[in-house]
């Protein structure tokens, strides 16, 4: 089999306007802060009525395939994840053969996956579970995460964002996933969900959500942590695995005070599994909370504020980074993970990263989670695959600041242009046109 499959590139779309936090909270009316400092966001990337799922997926992949200069036939498979539907059979990745098929590549395995935020690490899955079996053609594959996040007005609006992630996978690559080591965890709850088809707005029990997303953490962490010991321990490694052997600690971002929290809560697992013999003083201050049980500590605000006291400096060493577009451009649903590994690449050097662990968190509301981990390549010389991929990343914060910044007026009036537009697409002549709303490639000049 193929060794080391993994990112060997990737390219990330952003829209070219973003309305503030701060203005939006007065806008809103609420406490100042609320959104900056209880949420963690300072804007919110969104798109314009002239973008869908369709465009956003269309230009990363095109700019992917720029950057990269490999031909069109070298990919043999490309995976969607996206819980934007904008037609109830009709896969994006369909729409996508309209940039191979000019160069007569037809042969292009893989489909859409949807389940919430969890679509684009399943697709990645596929796509890795592809070459390392025997119906691998000996081609790349692509795996590409978009959505558009849009919340009615309320509480959850702050909480939205839009953008695309496109990956090349293949072997030898400089971002390599770990085999063997995927912790899941999967249930059925209604935390998020989108029943109403006329409208681009889900459903969301918001309280809810958050204790699912902290549970399928728990979750995942334990399992993950399990299959990595019982490795260590076949190679004649008996010690345990903690937080430490994860350099960096990627998640899946709704929003990023959420994340500081989850990187404490991997903090407080490890604390509870660990023996009453081995002092560290990394759990300092978290002695009084020793004979609880992880899921009896959702809704505990004195075990939250030790946690984030303890943690901060490990979150600011493993995680911070990794938050960059997610502060600035909002929740990505699918993207969020791939944008986090986007801005942890862009903030550090390729010597910095050599022969780390990334771990990575995903979670999809409904649910669907898991908890995996990339070994990045030690070679880290000028011209060397980790080098190049560091560097396509470098002009994330540039790109971020040439965005146009737009008042909430603006935004609530865009948002309510969006509403009525939604699902007016008509048929006409055999060719489908929509009512301000493009499934063509948007040019570079109204994106990022
Ligand atoms: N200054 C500083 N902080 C303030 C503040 C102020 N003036 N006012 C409030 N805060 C703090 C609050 O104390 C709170 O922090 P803690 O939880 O740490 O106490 C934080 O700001 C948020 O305040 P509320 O809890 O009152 O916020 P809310 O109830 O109005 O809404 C929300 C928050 C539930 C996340 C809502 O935005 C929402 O429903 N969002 C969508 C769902 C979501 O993002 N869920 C996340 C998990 S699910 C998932 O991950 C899938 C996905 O992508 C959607």
């Amino acid at each position: 089999w193929p060794k080391d499959v993994g990112i060997l590139a990737l390219e990330v779309y952003f829209p070219a306007q973003y309305v503030d936090q701060t203005d939006l909270e007065k806008y809103n009316n609420v406490e100042a802060g609320k959104y900056t400092v209880g949420l963690g966001q300072t804007h919110m990337g969104f798109c314009s009525v002239q973008e869908d799922i369709n465009s956003l997926c269309l230009t990363v992949v095109q700019r992917l395939m720029e950057r990269t200069q490999l031909p069109w036939d070298s990919v043999g498979r490309l995976e969607v994840g996206t819980e934007t539907i904008i037609d109830k059979s009709k896969a994006v990745k369909t729409v996508l053969m309209e940039l191979f098929q000019d160069s007569g590549n037809t042969d292009i395995e893989g489909i859409d996956t949807t389940n919430a935020c969890y679509g684009g690490t399943a697709s990645l899955f596929n796509a890795a579970n592809w070459m390392e079996s025997s119906s691998w053609d000996g081609r790349y594959a692509m795996v590409v995460c978009g959505d558009i996040a849009v919340y009615p007005n309320g509480n959850a609006r702050p909480t939205g964002g839009a953008g695309a992630v496109a990956m090349l996978i293949g072997p030898k690559a400089p971002l390599a996933l770990e085999q063997g080591l995927r912790g899941t965890h999967m249930e059925n709850v209604y935390d998020f969900y989108k029943p109403n088809l006329a409208s681009e707005y889900p459903m969301v029990d918001g309280k809810l959500s958050i204790q699912c997303y902290f549970r399928a953490l728990d979750r995942c962490y334990t399992s993950y942590r399990q299959k990595i010991q019982n490795q260590w321990k076949q190679a004649g490694n008996d010690r345990p695995f903690t937080l430490d052997d994860l350099q960096y600690m990627i998640f899946h971002t709704p929003f990023c005070k959420m994340v500081q929290k989850s990187l404490a809560r991997l903090m407080f697992s490890d604390f509870l599994s660990a023996s009453r013999d081995t002092p560290s003083s990394l759990y300092k201050g978290l002695e009084a909370f020793r004979g609880l049980k992880l899921e009896d500590t959702y809704n505990n605000k004195d075990l939250d504020k030790a946690l984030l006291k303890a943690s901060q400096d490990t979150f600011n060493k493993k995680t911070k980074a990794s938050l960059y577009l997610s502060t600035h451009n909002g929740n990505m649903y699918t993207s969020s993970l791939y944008g986090c590994l986007a801005s942890l690449l862009s903030s550090h050097s390729a010597q910095e990263l050599a022969g780390s662990r990334i771990g990575a968190f995903s979670y999809g509301s409904g649910l669907a989670a898991s908890f995996f981990s990339f070994r990045v390549s030690q070679d880290a010389s000028p011209g060397s695959p980790l080098d190049k991929l560091v560097s396509s990343t470098s002009d994330l914060p540039k790109r971020l600041a040439s965005r146009k910044c737009v008042s909430p007026e603006e935004f609530t009036e865009i948002m309510n242009q969006r509403e009525q537009f939604y699902h007016k697409g008509k048929k006409r002549g055999g060719k489908r046109e929509r009512e301000g709303n493009s499934s063509q490639l948007i040019p570079v000049a109204g994106s990022q």
